[in-house]
C-alpha cells in the first residue's frame, strides 16, 4: 500500500533523495505529518505497550486470531492492524489482504459477495500465515452485516482471520465478540505524546519551547493524530510552537486565562472572575467549549487545595450537564462562577 511505502523511510527521517527540480516540487507538496509519520513496524508504536506487546507474540507466532482493537480516535488501533499484517505477511501483503473501511459499501451484499470470495480465493502465503481481511471502523458496520459475518468468519477460519478496528465495541455484535481477541487501547499518556512529538520535531527542524509542546499536549487529550496535525498548522502558520501560537490555531480558551479566573473564584473575586468568563464569552467560545476548559483546567490546578478541587468539579459537572441538557447561556456559566465564588467565602459574610 502507498503508505507502507511512504512511511517505510521514516524510522531514518526523510528519504534520501536526490536533490533535482522534481524534488523541490516534491517537498513543496508537503505531506500530513500523521501520514508521513504513520508507523511501520509494530516497534514504532507509541503507547498501549501490553497491548503491543500482545500484538508482536501474536506476529511472531504467526496464528493470528481473528480481533477487536476498540478505542478512542487518533491512538493508533487502524495502524497498529496494518502494521501487524506487514509483520505478518510481508512481502505478500498486498494479495493476502482485503480492507474494507466506512467508506466502502459494507451491506449485506458486500459481506455475501466481496468478503467470501476473498476468502474462498487461493492465494500463497509464507508458510503457516493467513489471508487478513481488515474491516475498519467496524462499528458502523449494520446490525445485518455483521450478524451475515458470523458463519463465514467460522467456514473460513482455516485460511482467512479477520481484524476489526472501532471506537466502541459494544456496537459490535455480541457473537461477533465471542468470535474474537479483544483489545482495548487507551488514550495516549502525556509522557508518551511528547515523546513522539519531540521525534517529529527534530526530523522537521521545528523550533519549540516546552510550554507549547505542553500547550499542544493540552489541547489533544492523548489523541495522537490531533497532536501532530496541531503540530504541523502551528509550525506552518507561525514558524514557532509556543504556547500562544497553539492556542491560536486549536482555538480553545487559553487555559492561562482559565486559571486566572479560577485563582479569583478561589479569593471569593466574583467581579475578576466574571471579567474573566465575559472575556472568553466575547471571544465566541461556546458554553461547551467554556465548561469543559474549565473543567479540564481546575482537574490539573495544583494550587486548589484538594477539597475546593472536588467541590469546584461536582460544581462545574452539574453545569456542563446543564448546558447539555441545552441551557448554554451566559447567566448558567456566570452562576456557576458565583458558585465557585461562594465557597471561598465565609458562610457569616454571606448574611447582611
Ligand atoms: N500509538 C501511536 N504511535 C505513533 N503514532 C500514532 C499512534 N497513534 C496514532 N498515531 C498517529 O496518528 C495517525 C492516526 O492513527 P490511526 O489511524 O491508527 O488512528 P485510529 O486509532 O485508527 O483512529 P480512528 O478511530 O479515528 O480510526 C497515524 O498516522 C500516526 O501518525
Ligand atoms: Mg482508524
Amino acid at each position: 500500500m502507498a503508505e507502507a511505502t511512504s512511511a517505510s523511510t521514516n524510522g531514518t527521517g526523510k528519504a534520501a533523495l536526490p536533490i533535482t527540480a522534481n524534488h523541490v516540487d516534491a517537498e513543496s507538496y508537503e505531506m500530513p505529518w500523521v501520514e508521513k509519520y504513520r508507523p511501520v513496524l509494530l516497534d514504532d508504536i507509541v503507547g498501549n505497550s501490553e497491548t503491543v506487546e500482545r500484538l508482536k507474540v501474536i506476529a511472531q507466532d504467526g496464528n493470528m486470531p481473528h480481533i477487536i482493537i476498540s478505542g478512542t480516535p487518533g491512538i493508533g488501533k487502524t495502524t497498529s492492524i496494518h502494521c501487524l499484517a506487514h509483520a505478518l505477511l510481508g512481502d505478500a501483503y498486498k494479495e493476502g489482504v482485503l480492507e474494507l473501511n466506512a467508506s466502502d459499501e459494507r451491506g449485506i451484499d458486500v459481506v455475501r459477495n466481496k468478503i467470501k470470495s476473498f476468502a474462498q480465493r487461493k492465494v500463497t502465503l509464507p508458510a503457516g500465515r493467513h489471508k487478513i481481511i481488515i474491516l475498519d471502523e467496524a462499528d458502523s458496520m449494520t446490525t445485518g452485516a455483521q450478524q451475515a459475518l458470523r458463519r463465514t468468519m467460522e467456514i473460513y477460519s482455516n485460511t482467512t482471520r479477520f481484524a476489526l478496528a472501532c471506537n466502541l465495541s459494544n456496537k459490535i455484535i455480541e457473537p461477533i465478540q465471542s468470535r474474537c481477541a479483544i483489545l482495548r487501547y487507551a488514550k495516549l499518556r502525556d509522557a508518551e505524546v511528547l515523546k513522539r512529538l519531540l521525534e517529529i520535531c527534530k526530523l522537521e527542524d521545528v523550533p519549540y519551547s516546552d510550554e507549547g509542546l505542553s500547550a499542544l499536549i493540552f489541547t489533544s487529550e492523548g489523541d495522537m493524530r490531533q497532536a501532530i496535525n496541531n503540530l504541523q498548522s502551528t509550525f506552518s502558520g507561525f514558524n514557532f510552537v509556543s504556547p500562544d501560537n497553539v492556542f491560536k490555531v486549536c482555538d480553545q480558551p487559553h487555559p492561562v486565562i482559565v486559571k486566572k479566573m479560577l485563582g479569583a473564584c478561589q479569593k471569593g473575586d466574583v467581579d475578576t472572575a466574571l471579567d474573566g468568563l465575559r472575556g472568553l464569552w466575547d471571544q465566541g467560545y461556546s458554553a461547551v467549549d467554556i465548561v469543559v476548559t474549565i473543567f479540564r483546567v481546575s482537574k490539573t490546578m495544583d494550587e486548589l487545595p484538594e477539597y475546593t478541587k472536588l467541590e469546584f468539579i461536582r460544581e462545574i459537572g452539574w453545569t456542563h450537564m446543564r448546558i447539555l441538557e441545552g441551557v448554554g447561556t451566559l447567566v448558567q456559566l456566570g452562576a456557576m462562577v458565583a458558585r465557585l465564588c461562594r465557597m471561598a467565602i465565609a458562610p457569616e459574610k454571606l448574611t447582611i
